[in-house]
């Protein structure tokens, strides 16, 4: 599995441990959860975050925008050092011209569903796309319980890409851990995100070999 560490969890007092320890993982990517406080009801970090972290590591940033029009800032993720810019069909009222700009940019373009956003909601945009996150829990905090349903969405959308011969990824995120993680595998996943289990572990290189493996 690829893993993509969320630093929401991690010690904003001390990030580049954080980082370090990704660094020296078996994760693949770095996920950057960014929001908004209006498209979701938090806030967390922006930018200039995302820029300090993109010089302390080589691995990929995902960056996932909880944000309303992300469309606005397609060059400005680019140029914060993002690989996969992540934007929520929920917050795109354009989103064919998005996916096309964030290309444009250089970058892997990703959809992000929430809970209640059918998969089939991708049927237009599926073959353009680079990634699929499928929302496991709803967006704005960690530490939240997986909602089972997520693992049905998964083996609908995985029908979708294998009928359609389309080479989007499918990226879980939200209550990850090493049991609902191996139902995600077993469903078609490619990708998980974690945060409170890999962040709150006494060993978090541990939880992570442990996700890759799966
Ligand atoms: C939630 C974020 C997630 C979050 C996951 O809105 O998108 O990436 O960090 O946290 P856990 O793994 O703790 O559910
Ligand atoms: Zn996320």
């Amino acid at each position: 599995m690829i893993v993509a560490p969320s630093l929401l969890a991690a010690d904003f007092a001390n990030l580049a441990d954080s980082v370090a320890i990704i660094n020296d993982s078996q994760a693949s990517w770095v996920h950057c959860d960014v929001m908004d406080g209006v498209f979701v009801p938090n806030i967390s970090f922006g930018f200039p975050v995302i820029e300090a972290v993109s010089r302390i590591t080589d691995k990929p940033l995902d960056v996932h925008l909880m944000i309303t029009d992300p469309g606005r800032y397609v060059e400005r993720v680019r140029d914060c050092g993002a690989s996969i810019m992540n934007v929520h069909f929920e917050a795109c009222t354009h989103l064919h011209r998005t996916i096309q700009q964030i290309h444009r940019a250089g970058m892997k373009a990703a959809v992000t569903l929430n809970p209640a956003t059918p998969v089939m909601a991708l049927t237009e945009i599926i073959q353009d796309l680079d990634m699929v996150l499928l929302m496991s829990v709803n967006p704005g905090f960690g530490g939240q319980s997986f909602i089972d349903h997520t693992v049905d969405k998964i083996r609908c959308l995985r029908q979708m890409i294998d009928e359609r011969g389309c080479s989007a990824l499918i990226e879980v995120d939200g209550g990850i851990n090493a049991e609902t993680g191996r139902r995600c595998a077993d469903a078609g996943a490619d990708v998980l995100v974690a945060g409170s289990y890999v962040f709150k572990a006494a060993d978090p290189r541990a939880e992570i070999a442990c996700l890759a493996n799966l």
